[in-house]
């Protein structure tokens, strides 16, 4: 599989952090965000690797990345209007031709091993695949720009195995399963996301592609097991703090170290 880490947009809700750089560089524990896709990714064994992100501090992501990570040959691709996740994806489309890709979104930290949920997707006939975890009661909910309450993310109902609807920040949830940013799909993605209009915030939403896979029978879902966050608001970027300097940051400093055998890394964090 190839892999794309979708790290664009503004940053607003990690403000003034991100006044002068990309959101995903700002520390999560000892390391940058983006770090912890990277290496969602990596321990499922892709190494095909591409970065989309939004135009402002584009440079400092790719520069950051090709410091750090010099054996990683990343395809980048810059989103230059912030129009959704959907949009973002298609913008890595001309280097994720062939075969069935795992999307990662570059706030989201995980700690499960999707190795098998990979190859369980790439030897089966499903188009997509979720990944679902139930929602902390205290962070599943946020005030939009119009004072409605709505969930903060997209949330999927399951029925007898299936997923039977996907809404990307309803109102009223019809359960507490969040669909978490990480997605494997096929190559009809690409098709998908040109039917897409956008939804009532203005964006291409990720959720109305997963949506057009459950219409045709072809979305599946894997439960994640272990921690979830997305880092994107102060309050969830604290949990997420919390937790990788118990666990996480460790096993993504060590990869780091052993893969770039970097002096300086090894001198100040190993
Ligand atoms: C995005 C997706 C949403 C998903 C979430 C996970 O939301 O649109 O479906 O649940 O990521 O972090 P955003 O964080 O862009 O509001």
């Amino acid at each position: 599989m190839k892999g794309v880490i979708l790290a664009g947009g503004k940053g607003t809700r990690l403000y003034p952090l991100t006044a002068s750089t990309n959101k995903h560089l700002v520390a999560i524990g000892d390391v940058p965000m983006i770090e912890y896709p990277l290496h969602t990714l990596r321990k499922m064994g892709i190494n095909d690797l591409s970065v989309v992100t939004g135009g402002e501090h584009f440079s400092d992501v790719q520069r950051y990345l090709s410091m750090v990570h010099p054996s990683i040959n990343f395809s980048y691709y810059c989103q230059t209007n912030a129009s959704g996740i959907a949009k973002a994806l298609e913008a890595a489309k001309p280097v994720l031709n062939g075969g069935k890709i795992a999307v990662v979104l570059g706030d989201n930290i995980l700690e499960e091993d999707f190795t098998d949920a990979a190859r369980e997707f790439e030897d089966s006939d499903l188009g997509a695949m979720l990944f679902l975890k139930p929602g902390r009661e205290d962070d599943l909910y946020f005030t939009d720009a119009n004072g409605i309450r709505r969930a903060r993310f997209g949330i999927v109902e399951v029925m007898g195995g299936k997923v039977i609807s996907i809404e990307e920040k309803p109102v009223h949830p019809k359960s507490n399963l969040v669909s978490v940013g990480l997605y494997f799909y096929d190559q009809t993605v690409f098709d998908k996301i040109k039917t897409l209009k956008p939804s009532s915030r203005g964006e291409y939403e990720i959720t109305g592609v997963s949506d057009l896979y459950l219409q045709e029978g072809r979305l599946g879902y894997h439960l994640v097991n272990g921690f979830w966050g997305d880092a994107g608001t102060f309050k969830s970027r604290a949990i997420c703090e919390e937790f990788v300097k118990q666990n996480l940051q460790a096993e993504v400093l060590e990869e780091m170290i052993e893969r770039e055998n970097d002096e300086l890394l090894k001198k100040n964090l190993g």
